[in-house]
Order: structure tokens, then C-alpha cells, then sequence
């Protein structure tokens, strides 16, 4: 079935970014295009993109995951924990985040346009590089694969050869999860014997070889390289080598720390989870729809495999890291880790980093788009954060608090936004991800450090047109006194101050 192919992904995060050791050492020179860094005189870049991980790393507080590689990673970068994806959903991310465009702007909000065609004919992150002479490669899901990068992951424009997909991954979705009636089933949970897998390996597997071996082709050609490579896992189905379950017996692992549906939650901001429930286990306990409950059996069950699939993620994430050594390269590749959640101060969206990169690489830091940018090839609308960072020793740190940039300021805080589709006020079999033309209503959020505030608005896929004056819902949480954003204040509180905010950023 082809719509349970399609994935939901939740890349809320920016979690790390490491600058090699020496490179930086200089200091501040590096903040600025034309410091001193000459055209081929800059940095590798190996961009990880990892689907669906939430904070479920020891780095970022997490008590009972093992990730050690990723932990060591982080303990040499810049962590952030308030990074924000701009639109929740796997294609309209990556195309967002690759593009440095926002999804208003690409108009992609599903799986089903290609932006060239659709909205603009926008240069990625990637092509940028190789426009720039760097040697530019794809391994494992990078893009969203199908209709969203023109069945080619955006090649040849942002990619210097044809991007690698391990030819595992199309077994991702087929009955090969023993269950307890000894028969193969599609499930949601799926430690496996990977020897017994098809083709004898699984998809994560072979991208880690693959990156492997393209960084060994990188070492000996000598040439400036930007290495995409995107892992599947802990995306569902958590289908991974069964050895990782005996790092969390059952009786370790908690529940949820809230898993009702808030009080004051309105309807149309409920994810009814569709993905999961078209699993054959989950199918087969029969949950109500669209609140639930999971029995809590089950429910401990998918925490106890999602973790164990961080830990196989953490074992390729480890693999890497140490091929990046051995080859000589740390010293020049910049490292950047994307993924969920944490407890840095800087507030930051995935949009900034292709400016980011850009800068950090040495090249021309691409201009921010003007108002109307459907017909501007180069642009972004994020913003570089290098002027953030405290570049020394060869370490790179938070620096300067505050806010230089007033386009995503309010009251000298940054602010970041993200936006989110739904058919309908009320959940439906197609609310986690409406395709354009059922679209009805669109959710934008602005997130601070201190609050979030969020408005369910009148949509219109004809002209792709927001209506600000058919206020649906309302969302207001402070962060404070509600880290887990259960008490929904909008009805109880006076909120102009934010609509006003809100309406002024999206009209820039
Ligand atoms: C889109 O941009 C690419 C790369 O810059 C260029 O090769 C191509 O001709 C452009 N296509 C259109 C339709 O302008
Ligand atoms: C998309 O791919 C098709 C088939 O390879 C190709 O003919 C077409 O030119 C591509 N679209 C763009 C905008 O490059
Ligand atoms: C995994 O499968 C192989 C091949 O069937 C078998 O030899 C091996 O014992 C299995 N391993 C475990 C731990 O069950
Ligand atoms: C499980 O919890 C117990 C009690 O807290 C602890 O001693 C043990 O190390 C935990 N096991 C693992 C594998 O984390
Ligand atoms: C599933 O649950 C519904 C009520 O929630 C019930 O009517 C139905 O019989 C159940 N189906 C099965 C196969 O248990
Ligand atoms: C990489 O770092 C090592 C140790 O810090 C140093 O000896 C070596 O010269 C560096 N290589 C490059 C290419 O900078």
C-alpha cells in the first residue's frame, strides 16, 4: 500500500555541530565571508540527517538511552536543543531545510510537487556547494525520494553523482518482524535477526558502508566534498538488529510522563498517529480512534524499541565518525548532526543552515530573500547564527546572547516558526498529512524560549492563501511553568500582543 510508505517525520531539532579542532583555532576570523579563507580553502561538510529522533540521547539529559557516540560527538560541538524544523513532515522539511526556504515558499506541504516546477526554481544547500567546487553526495534518505525531489533526489543539481540508496530499503515496510505466533508480520515493533533478513542486512547498514567508502574516495582524490548522509532509523517501523533490546530490559523502561490528551487541547491540533495504527500489531489491538488509549503494555513495548533503535543508529553514527578519523579528514570536515530536542538557550530553525554551513565552509553566505521570492533562484530565508557562536581553541560555543537580527526578534529574543497542515477541525484518517488539495486549515507557531503560541487559520490550496480573520483554534503554553506544553492558556488569556508578532513576521 503505497500511503504507508510515506512517512510522518518529526525533525524538531538542530542537535550538533562540530568545527575540526585546528581549523577554527584562529578565532573570529572565521565570522564573515572573506575572512581570510580563500576559494578552495574550505571545509568538507558531512551532514547528517537523522529521521525522527527525539531527545532520546544521553547528551541531551536522557537518563536511560546508550548513545555514547553521539554523546561524544556532542561533547566536541555546538549542542542546540531549540531547533526548530519548519514544518514537521519529512518531504516539506528537508525541502525546506536543503532549499533554506520556508514551506510558504516552496509550497510543498505533503509529498506530491516538485518545488523546481511547482513554486520556484530554488538552488539547495548542496548544489550551492557543488556550484562552488565541491564534490557534493547523497547516501541513504536525504530528500524525501519520489514525486517531492523529481524521483532523482534533486540530481543532477544538487548532487555531483547519482545519490545511493541501499538496496535494502525496500524491505523496509514488508512482513519480516517475527511476532509470538512464530509467523512475519509488518509491525511497529521489530527487533529482527538480520542474518535472516532479506539481502542479509538492513538499509542503515549499508548507507554507514557506503558513506564509508565514498570518504575514502574523498581521501585519496583530494577533493572538497559536502557527504549528505541520511539514516531511517528510529523512524517507524522501529525495525532494527534485536541485539540492541537487551540494552533496555522492560521492567526499565517508564511511560510517557503525560500520555493523556490535554483538557484544553483544541481538536484540530490532535494527531491521531495513522502511521502507527496501519502497523499489523498495532491493527490487530484494535485502539479507538482517534483518542486511544495504547494499553500500557504495548506502549512500553514501543518506548523499549525505539530506544534500542537509537542505540543501533548510535553504533552507525559511531562507525562513521571513526572512518572520518581514520581517513585524516576531522581535521577539515565540518560535522553537523540533525535531529530533536535539548537545553541550549539559542533558539535556532533548520532554515539557517545553509547559510550557516555556507559561512563556516568560507564561501559567499547566500543573500536573505526579499519579500517576494518565488522568482529569486539564490536566496534564503534563515539567517546565519555563526555571529552566535564562540569560535576558540578549536571549540566551538554558544557566545553572544541576545539578538542582532530584528527580522526574528521580538523583544530581543529569538523566535522561530513552523507551520502544520490539517484537512479538518476535528481528527481525521488523513490529518498527519493532508495532501494539498484537502488542505483546510493551517497551524503557525512561533516559539520562544518562553512560550508558544500558535493559531489554527482558513486555508485556501487554490492560491495557497492563509486567512488570518478565520481564527479556528488557539494554542498558548509558557514554557515555564508547562515544559510539556499540557496547559493550553489561549482562552484565558489576552493575546494580541503575539497575533500582532505573528502577522508582522509572516508579512515580511
Ligand atoms: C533551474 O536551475 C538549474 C540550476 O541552476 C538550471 O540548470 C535550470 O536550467 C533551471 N531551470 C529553469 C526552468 O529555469
Ligand atoms: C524531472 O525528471 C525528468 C525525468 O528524468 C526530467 O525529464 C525533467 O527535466 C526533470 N525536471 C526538472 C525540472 O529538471
Ligand atoms: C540468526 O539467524 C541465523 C540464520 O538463520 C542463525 O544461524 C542464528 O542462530 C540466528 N541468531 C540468533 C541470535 O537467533
Ligand atoms: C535497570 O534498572 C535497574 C534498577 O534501576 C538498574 O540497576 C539496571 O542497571 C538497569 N538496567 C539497564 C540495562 O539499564
Ligand atoms: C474493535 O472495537 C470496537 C469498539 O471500539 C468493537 O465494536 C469491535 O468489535 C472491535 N473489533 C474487534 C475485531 O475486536
Ligand atoms: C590534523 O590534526 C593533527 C593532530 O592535531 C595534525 O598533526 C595534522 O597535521 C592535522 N592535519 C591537517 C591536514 O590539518
Amino acid at each position: 500500500m503505497a500511503a504507508a510508505r510515506l512517512c510522518l517525520c518529526l525533525f524538531l531539532f538542530l542537535c550538533l555541530l562540530r568545527l575540526p579542532r585546528d581549523a577554527f583555532a584562529a578565532g573570529p576570523a572565521v565570522a564573515g565571508p572573506g575572512a581570510g579563507r580563500g576559494p578552495g580553502d574550505g571545509m568538507n561538510v558531512l551532514f547528517i540527517i537523522v529521521d525522527d529522533l527525539r531527545p532520546v540521547l544521553g547528551c541531551y539529559g536522557d537518563k536511560l538511552v546508550k548513545s555514547p557516540n553521539i554523546d561524544q560527538l556532542a561533547s566536541q560541538s555546538m549542542v542546540f536543543s531549540n531547533a526548530y524544523a519548519q514544518q514537521a513532515v519529512c518531504a516539506p522539511s528537508r525541502v525546506s531545510f536543503l532549499t533554506g526556504r520556508r514551506p510558504d515558499t516552496t509550497r510543498l506541504y505533503d509529498f506530491y510537487s516538485y518545488w523546481r516546477v511547482h513554486a520556484g526554481n530554488y538552488s539547495t544547500m548542496p548544489q550551492y556547494f557543488k556550484e562552488n567546487g565541491y564534490v557534493t553526495l547523497s547516501v541513504g534518505k536525504v530528500f524525501h525520494p519520489g514525486v517531492s525531489s523529481n524521483y532523482s533526489d534533486d540530481y543532477p543539481y544538487s548532487w555531483s553523482i547519482p545519490p545511493f540508496h541501499p538496496s535494502a530499503e525496500k524491505h523496509e515496510n514488508d512482513k519480516t518482524c517475527r511476532g509470538k505466533d512464530g509467523k512475519l508480520h509488518a509491525n511497529l515493533v521489530c527487533p529482527v535477526n538480520v542474518t535472516e533478513m532479506p539481502e542479509g542486512t538492513l538499509p542503515d547498514i549499508q548507507s554507514t558502508e557506503e558513506a564509508i567508502h565514498l570518504l575514502n574516495v574523498m581521501k585519496t582524490t583530494r577533493q572538497k566534498f559536502f557527504l549528505a548522509v541520511g539514516y531511517h532509523k528510529p523512524h517507524i517501523p522501529l525495525r532494527y538488529p534485536q541485539e540492541f533490546l537487551k540494552l533496555y530490559p522492560l521492567e526499565n523502561i517508564t511511560l510517557a510522563p503525560d500520555p493523556w490528551v490535554p483538557k484544553k487541547l483544541p481538536s484540530v491540533a490532535y494527531n491521531p498517529w495513522m502511521d502507527i495504527r496501519q502497523r499489523d500489531d498495532v491493527e490487530a489491538l484494535n485502539v479507538s480512534f482517534p483518542y486511544g488509549p495504547l494499553p500500557d503494555d504495548f506502549q512500553r513495548q514501543i518506548r523499549q524499541s525505539y530506544y534500542a533503535a537509537v542505540s543501533y543508529l548510535d553504533v552507525q553514527i559511531g562507525l562513521l565518525l571513526s572512518a572520518l578519523d581514520d581517513a585524516g579528514l576531522s581535521n577539515n570536515t565540518i560535522v553537523v548532526f540533525t535531529a530533536d530536542h535539548g537545553q541550549s538557550k539559542k533558539v535556532v530553525e533548520l532554515v539557517s543552515l545553509f547559510p550557516t554551513l555556507a559561512e563556516l565552509a568560507g564561501l559567499q553566505v547566500p543573500p536573505a530573500c526579499p519579500e517576494m521570492s518565488f522568482g529569486v533562484v539564490l536566496c534564503t530565508e534563515g539567517r546565519s547564527i555563526v555571529h552566535y557562536f564562540n569560535i576558540s581553541e578549536g571549540k566551538v560555543e554558544e557566545g553572544k546572547e541576545g539578538c542582532d537580527d530584528t527580522d526574528r526578534c521580538f523583544n530581543e529574543e529569538p523566535v522561530a516558526f513552523s507551520q502544520y497542515p490539517r484537512p479538518a477541525d476535528t481528527p481525521q484518517w488523513n490529518s498527519d498529512k493532508p495532501k494539498l488539495k484537502d488542505i483546510r486549515i493551517m497551524g503557525y507557531s512561533m516559539r520562544t524560549i518562553d512560550y508558544r503560541y500558535t493559531v489554527w487559520v482558513q486555508f485556501d490550496p487554490n492560491n495557497f492563501s492563509a486567512n488570518f480573520e478565520d481564527v479556528h483554534a488557539g494554542e498558548l503554553y509558557m514554557m515555564e511553568n508547562d515544559p510539556n506544553q499540557d496547559y493550553n492558556i489561549y482562552d484565558n488569556t489576552s493575546h494580541g500582543w503575539f497575533f500582532k508578532n505573528l502577522l508582522g513576521f509572516l508579512k515580511h
